[in-house]
């Protein structure tokens, strides 16, 4: 109280902490609730390309109704935007679909554990593509991120390809997403939620064609009436929970990614797999080896290493964005 008058700066700095405090542990709750129903749903009717473009499309209609009713304010956009857009979109849908048919094959957790791989690509397609450099300690921070994801895929019991490759995809595009939403989001009036929208739009679009060329309708009304047969009528409700909190975590994902770092961000999405790792193995009671959990803690703590030494190099970093 004695110091109000000269802490305006700190108290503001102090209130972003806060802000993003709460962003984040929203964005890891929510990912939570949408990886457990995204998971039931799948385990009763495995067609992830048609889950995955209701959950975009879930999103988009809830942004349309919010548009409409003024809830949120409607984006002024042009068809610059949406140009730009189209490259975060495509790398999106990619790495959003990937993941979904990744979690149709194996377990949560281990699709989850591979994608704790993700900074490690950010640094990756930064060095490469870039062509920005890190200290030796960065790149060293990733030996146990690679060694402890490699350790876990081959101890996993129930290791199956797909499920395996679909994550790496995911990792990719996602990193891709990431930076070329930063670029497209600095600048722009559109704010992260409303970014988020029309992506999830543009998304849908492109993903829906995708969709019905991979599983199509036949297929998508055959199994609906074996898993309602099966499950009965909450099912619908679990269809409806994997798409709202779909879109609820992403829309708090991205309203962090506007105020951070793509690298920062990544790490944020690391930590938490920590949550959604432990929680589905309690809920789904997933077989784990010891040596399968030695994996995912190794990674784990390969990404709190990484976070120590990047924050060192992220000062430069975020001097490198600004030119973006
Ligand atoms: C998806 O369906 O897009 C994936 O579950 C996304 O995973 P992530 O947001 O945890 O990277």
């Amino acid at each position: 109280e004695g110091d109000a008058g000269g802490g305006g700066k700190t108290q503001s700095e102090a209130a972003k902490k806060a802000k993003m405090g709460i962003y984040f542990a929203t964005w890891w709750g929510l990912n939570v609730v949408f990886n457990i129903y995204n998971k039931k749903v799948l385990n009763a009717y495995p067609y992830p390309w048609l889950t995955s473009t209701l959950s975009l499309a879930c999103g988009s209609l809830m942004m349309l109704i919010s548009w409409a009713t003024r809830i949120a304010e409607t984006p002024k956009t042009d068809l610059e935007f949406w140009k730009s857009l189209l490259p975060v979109a495509v790398a999106h849908t990619i790495g959003h679909v990937a993941a979904t048919v990744s979690m149709s094959k194996v377990a949560v957790s281990f699709t989850h554990i591979i994608k704790s791989g993700e900074p490690a690509f950010s640094v990756l397609v930064s060095r490469f593509l870039l062509g920005e450099t890190f200290p030796v300690s960065v790149y060293l921070s990733l030996i146990p991120i690679i060694g402890g994801c490699a350790l876990a895929a081959v101890t996993e019991l129930n290791f199956n390809m797909i499920g395996f490759m679909g994550a790496m995809i995911s990792n990719v595009a996602f990193v891709f997403r990431n930076i070329f939403s930063k670029r497209g989001m600095k600048g722009k009036s559109v704010s992260g939620m409303n970014y988020y929208a029309c992506l999830s739009i543009l998304s849908l679009a492109i993903l829906t064609p995708f969709a019905i060329a991979v599983e199509g309708p036949q297929m998508w009304a055959a199994g609906w009436q074996t898993a309602l047969s099966q499950i009965g009528p909450q099912f619908v409700w679990w269809v409806v929970a994997q798409s709202v909190f779909y879109h609820l975590y992403n829309q708090v994902s991205y309203m962090s990614l506007d105020e951070i770092s793509p690298l920062t961000f990544s790490i944020g999405n690391t930590m938490k797999r920590i949550s959604v790792i432990v929680s589905s193995i309690i809920i789904f009671h997933t077989p784990i080896q010891p040596n399968n959990a030695l994996g995912a803690a190794i990674a784990i703590i390969g990404t709190f290493l990484y976070s120590q030494v990047i924050s060192t190099h992220h000062l430069f970093f975020n001097f490198f964005y600004s030119f973006l």
